[in-house]
């Protein structure tokens, strides 16, 4: 709900108020963002008025705006009649250049004279009912109204003026939009630029958001990486000045997620102040936060300014992206709910919420490049019997692509190597039972291609410059409308060409040379790019709105809320490594769910960091996001086979929960792990709990749940695991009767056709026990025996629990 009444606005949600009000008749001044302190109706049981009845909002308004008492010494006093009041010490909605307010800015813009002041003041509001009136307006995904109705969404539009004290020569008008999302304690806001003036303007650098807050005492969580190990989460103390991160490689990039989170000192993953920010854009970002020496902290969140200016000419308005902020009193996890829920709900393309996701074969890992029809068929037959339910193929289909130095931008089959055409290739693999999905890179084009043959300049490089590659390939320039045409054309045209379920979006080099030949200038590039992006995904997004498309970026170099606009699932990582991805989704887990996060069991040793480790924890960290399978299944051992069925059926059973469940990180410790995923009504939830390394002689590890039901009783039982015979090395002569060898024949023999039982362990346990106190679990493997008891636990060894209501 938001309100404008008696001089105050005010945003309240079911556990977060936000609360501003106008100074000196022209600033907005940032009164409390954070835990609701908008009054309740109270129903007058116990003899008490309802607060509301005698408490005013001149009341509150005079309780929290700061009183600005004596004058400053060295600042520079606002306009107005109130020479003790500055700017740079003023929680402020908006601010302007050249005023005295010497923090970071939200707004840079250079007038035809080259001059950067401004004088944006309130002149006006509107509050309406629903979302952003302009949103579809904005060539811009935007947060959108949950599909199960659920709370109204309801908008505030502050209306500032760039004021001239030259009479008539009026400047510029400029929106600070803020859109409530009750249900999720989300608000969302965004600038929009409006040039109604007669000159041209250049813009500099404009933030979607900026948030002044009290204090000064936080911490900044953020989300960084490379390839293959994206979106680690670090932890860093702000001090005065300014803390910045951000992306310029013309994505969101796998450097520095645009999800940040900022904590007050002392909180923890379930307690505590904790504020997340996020941008629905999935081009360069900068995220910054500024502790000023007047003690208050302000957070700006936008595109980065990195090569841009943009030109805004007279009718012409400027939209920034939506950006989300969100606040909890409970912790990283508080925040994180949030975050799910938004993104579940007013982010991914409606069709898709809640919606079952397919369990996937891609042939990526398990072939590469080196595939013909025979080999596709027999990957395809073995996950059918297997009970896989969608065959990805992935690159290499296409014109002339027999290794990554070529061919792309030509999308037509490669009818030699398919072995026919697409769709017989298709049906065939449908016969089997399967879905089938296909995998794309539309952003590009190679130099060895039909594509760059004819179309040189469609290949983004600065004519007269070197040309910088990679990956052996070239950014198609998307700021042109021509180039997005053919490209929609193309993919949609191969779309139509056979019953096709699902395709992987993949995008695996980040701009350098911001440059068009015939589209956007220097200035607009990046940004454009961006726009040209959304352009193309709504289009063939909206000709095919029921197949599944997974985003991808060399795995997880563009994990964003523009894209999950467009695609409601992203290759989370190249990196299937159960260890690092544990680091991976959790890292991500602070700001977006499972149900966005693709998550592929591969073999061991793991193709990126030549790990080894079993294919039951494989699974398991799989399990926590939309589960794939990426290994060549037709090489399995008997024993593997029956290991990957039961983790199908397991998977299956468990899908609703596993996919659209609520996820908490329930414990951390240096070693041990645990997350855990629940239904709405707290009756079901599967727990990982998942230990780096094995520890000798501490022998038993405890298992913590959370969000259940304190008086509820509950059964926890293992998922049955197999244990591989060779885990055991050659103590296993201690109980076989005849030598065996370790790594000899005989060993490979038995362990292909034979794994021992894992544990059995079932406990009958109320809520508050589980949550509390925790079940301690049966003693691990320690080297002095093994019984049916033992939990057999080395390094990078995992289980899941079921927890299901009973009583
Ligand atoms: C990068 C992706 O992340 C991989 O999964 C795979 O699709 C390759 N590209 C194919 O070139």
């Amino acid at each position: 709900m938001i309100t404008v009444k008696n001089g105050l606005y005010t945003i309240t949600s079911g556990r977060t108020s936000y609360v501003m009000h106008i100074r000196e008749g022209k600033y907005v001044e940032n009164l409390h963002y954070g835990r609701r302190i908008t009054p309740m109706h109270r129903a007058n049981t116990d003899g008490l008025l309802d607060a509301r009845d005698i408490m005013t909002d001149t009341d509150t308004e005079a309780a929290l705006a700061e009183k600005y008492t004596n004058p400053y010494g060295n600042s520079v006093a606002a306009a107005g009649d109130n020479w003790c009041v500055t700017l740079d010490d003023m929680c402020l909605e908006m601010s302007n250049a050249a005023t005295g307010d010497y923090r970071s800015l939200p707004l840079m813009l250079e007038g035809p004279d080259g001059c950067i002041s401004t004088r944006f003041y309130i002149e006006d509001s509107l509050l309406y009912e629903g979302l952003y009136a302009d949103s579809d307006k904005t060539g811009m995904p935007y947060a959108h109204i949950s599909p199960d109705g659920g709370d109204k969404p309801w908008t505030l539009e502050l209306i500032y003026r760039d004021h001239h004290t030259d009479g008539d020569d009026k400047g510029l008008e400029l929106r600070v939009i803020y859109t409530a999302f009750e249900d999720c304690d989300v608000i969302t806001k965004r600038m929009v630029l409006i040039n109604d003036t007669g000159v041209t303007y250049t813009v500099r650098d404009i933030s979607s958001m900026m948030l002044d807050l009290q204090g000064r005492d936080y911490s900044v969580m953020t989300f960084d990486g490379l390839w293959t190990r994206e979106r680690h989460a670090h932890i860093k103390k702000l001090e005065s000045g300014i803390y910045e991160t951000g992306s310029t490689n013309g994505t969101s990039s796998n450097f520095h997620n645009p999800f940040v989170m900022l904590l007050k000192d002392g909180t923890t993953e379930k307690y505590g102040d904790c504020y997340g920010f996020n941008l629905i854009y999935s081009g360069n970002h900068r995220e910054r936060m500024e502790v000023s020496e007047y003690g208050k902290t302000r957070v700006l969140t936008g595109i980065n300014p990195f090569g841009f200016a943009y030109p805004l000419k007279p009718g012409e308005r400027f939209y920034t992206p939506e950006a989300m902020l969100t606040y909890s009193p409970d912790g990283f996890n508080g925040v994180s709910h949030n975050c799910h829920r938004f993104i579940t709900d007013h982010i991914i393309p409606p069709y898709f919420r809640g919606r079952k996701r397919p369990i996937l074969i891609n042939n990526w890992e398990a072939t590469y490049f080196d595939f013909n029809r025979r080999k596709l068929i027999d990957l395809a037959g073995t996950a059918a019997s297997l009970g896989i339910e969608l065959f990805v193929l992935d690159d290499g289909w296409f014109g002339d692509r027999s290794d990554d130095s070529k061919a792309l931008g030509d999308w037509y089959v490669n009818e030699k190597k398919l072995g026919g055409t697409l769709d017989s290739l298709v049906k065939e693999i449908k016969s089997k039972g399967l879905l089938f999905g296909i995998w794309v890179e539309p952003e590009m084009i190679s130099q060895k291609s039909r594509l760059y043959e004819t179309h040189p300049d469609w290949a983004v490089s600065v004519p007269g410059k070197e040309i910088y590659t990679g990956r052996n390939q070239m950014i198609l320039d998307y700021t042109r409308k021509d180039v997005r045409d053919h490209i929609v054309d193309v993919i949609c045209k191969l779309l139509g060409s056979a019953d096709i379920s699902y395709v992987k979006w993949d995008m695996n080099r980040p701009i350098t040379d911001a440059y068009s030949k015939g589209g956007s200038l220097p200035g607009a590039f990046y940004h454009d790019y961006v726009l040209g992006l959304y352009d193309v995904m709504k289009r063939i997004t909206g000709a095919y709105p029921h197949v599944l498309f997974e985003g991808c970026s060399a795995g997880g170099n563009r994990f964003d809320m523009g894209i999950l606009s467009y695609m409601p699932q992203i290759w989370t990582s190249d990196d299937t490594d159960p260890s690092e991805r544990m680091y991976i989704q959790g890292g991500t887990s602070y700001g977006y769910p499972q149900s966005v996060m693709g998550a592929h069991v591969s073999a061991s040793p793991n193709h990126q960091t030549l790990r080894e480790t079993s294919l039951e924890t494989r699974f398991n960290v799989a399990a926590m996001g939309v589960l794939g399978y990426e290994l060549d299944l037709t090489r399995l051992s008997l024993v593997d086979r029956k290991i990957i069925s039961g983790q199908v059926e397991f998977y299956k059973k468990n899908r609703e929960l596993l996919q659209n469940g609520s996820f908490t990180r329930v414990y951390n410790s240096d070693n041990n792990t645990i997350w855990q995923v629940t239904d709405d009504k707290k009756e079901h939830a599967v727990a990982l709990l998942y230990k780096r390394y094995a520890e000798p002689n501490q022998s038993y590890d405890i298992l913590y749940a959370s969000d259940l039901i304190e008086d509820a009783v509950y059964r926890v039982r293992v998922r049955s695991i197999k244990v591989k015979v060779k885990t055991f090395g050659n103590l296993i002569n201690q109980i076989s009767p005849v030598y065996i060898k370790e790594d000899g024949v005989m060993q490979a023999l038995i362990g292909k056709a034979y794994a021992m039982d894992g544990e059995t362990e079932e406990y009958t346990v109320n809520g508050a026990t589980l949550m509390y106190a925790g079940i301690r679990l049966a003693g691990r493997f320690i080297g002095t025996g093994l019984n049916e008891g033992t939990r057999v636990m080395g390094d990078y060894s995992s289980r899941l629990y079921s927890i299901d209501k009973i009583g």
